[in-house]
């Protein structure tokens, strides 16, 4: 039999997607049984209702009209042009149409930015909990990750003592924040944002700017790296706000036009084009903010409904998320009152005993990630509400083992 590369063998899952998986099995057990219970997704880090209609209806008309062939490997000049103007009206930040490098989601210009700013070799900082896929894309392009240990202190995002400490054990040549992050929803303000730019720019280290939950605002506003260093790399998407997951559209602004020949070269080779149906689709997008910030409001409304129902359910030590559709939550309790030896049998548990599907930490931190969990709110209202219901009665035969007569 072959083998697969050890690059390619060592690389984990990305276990959210193997919680999707058993919660589909799930859910055809249930079907099975003849239960009419649904499962609910409190797993998945995507929004539950689809694209806008005028997305949709562009989409369509695309379909008939256009002959969808290959477009240019930095994206259709209108999406770049509607982008780039976007940053005037959200931020108040200038940016060229031809700062704009269209990709294949946000995960396409990871793949791609990592490839054209680190060698083998390189080490790249970035805040544990975070989104698993930068630490396991940098491993298959076999960098070396360095782990910023957040806490709730820290409000979970990265600081200046954090990253001078890691730079004791070499240097540093990238630092990759995520705010509004996840799985904590919290974000980084104004004056810390600046302190980690400062940082990068008097140690010529790469500062890449995840902003794909923007917009998703729940709390204090982000603001982007761009208002602070010019020359951060910042990555963005369609998936998210505008509830275009499956559509496969995201961005960079790169200011940096040095960096743009290898970039250029490496979306040639990697992917040609973005699909080109998606990108006609999404110039739309942006014109369909009220029917968005309406999903925003459910999101808030959601938050509000977890935080007020999880204490109830043994939940009681939560994130305070300022944004993104997530709660991070320690679990430790639960643990020993379910004597689960973590958290990812926590989850099986849950889903097993309640049919709701949430996440183990361990996706987001391989060390400490075992006694927390994430809730994603990013489907209806009811979901969440009946969701505090199923776990606080769970919670309360747990508390209560039934007395023997
Ligand atoms: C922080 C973060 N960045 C990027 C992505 C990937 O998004 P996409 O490739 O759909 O743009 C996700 C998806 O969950 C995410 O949570």
């Amino acid at each position: 039999t072959m083998r697969p590369s050890n690059r390619g063998a060592q690389i984990p899952s990305f276990k959210v997607m193997d919680v999707m998986r058993q919660a589909q099995a799930k859910e055809i057990a249930l079907k099975e049984a003849g239960s009419s219970t649904k499962v609910l997704h409190l797993e998945v880090g995507q929004p539950s209702t689809g694209a806008p209609q005028k997305v949709k209806d562009a989409a369509a008309a695309a379909v008939s009209s256009d002959k969808l062939g290959y477009t240019g490997a930095l994206g259709t000049p209108e999406l770049r042009s509607k982008v780039a103007l976007e940053y005037t009206k959200r931020y108040g930040v200038q940016v060229e149409p031809d700062e704009v490098l269209m990709t294949t989601g946000s995960s396409g210009a990871f793949i791609v930015a990592f490839t054209a700013l680190f060698d083998a070799g390189s080490r790249v900082a970035m805040a544990i909990p975070g989104y698993p896929c930068y630490r396991n894309i940098l491993q298959a392009l076999g960098c070396e990750i360095v782990a910023l240990p957040a806490t709730a202190e820290s409000n979970w995002q990265p600081t200046v003592a954090m990253l001078d400490e890691a730079a004791k054990g070499g240097r540093i040549d990238g630092l990759i924040v995520a705010s509004p992050s996840n799985p904590t929803g919290t974000v980084i303000l104004g004056p810390q944002m600046q302190e980690l730019c400062d940082w990068c720019t008097r140690n010529g280290v790469f500062f890449v700017s995840d902003e794909i939950y923007h917009g998703l605002t729940l709390g204090n506003k982000p603001v982007t790296s761009l208002s602070y260093k010019r020359d951060s790399i910042v990555i963005n998407s369609f998936s998210k706000y505008h509830c275009m997951t499956g559509w496969r559209v995201g961005w960079m602004v790169v200011k940096d036009k040095s960096l743009h020949p290898a970039m250029e070269a490496l979306l040639q080779n990697f992917f040609i084009s973005v699909p080109t149906l998606a990108q006609l689709a999404a110039v739309t997008a942006l014109d369909c903010e009220e029917e968005l910030d309406g999903h925003v409001a459910r999101y808030r409304n959601n938050l509000r409904v977890l935080l007020e129902g999880l204490p109830a359910a043994g939940f009681d030590r939560l994130s305070r998320p300022d944004g993104a559709f997530y709660l991070y939550c320690e679990v430790s309790s639960l643990l020993s009152l379910t004597k689960a030896p973590d958290s990812l049998a926590l989850c099986s548990i849950i889903l097993r005993d309640c049919a709701v599907a949430i996440t183990s930490g361990l996706d987001f931190d391989p060390v400490r990630g075992g006694r927390f969990a994430r809730f994603s709110f990013a489907g209806s209202t009811a979901d969440m509400e009946d969701a505090c219901q199923r776990l606080q009665r769970w919670y309360s035969k747990l508390a209560k083992p039934p007395s023997k007569l």
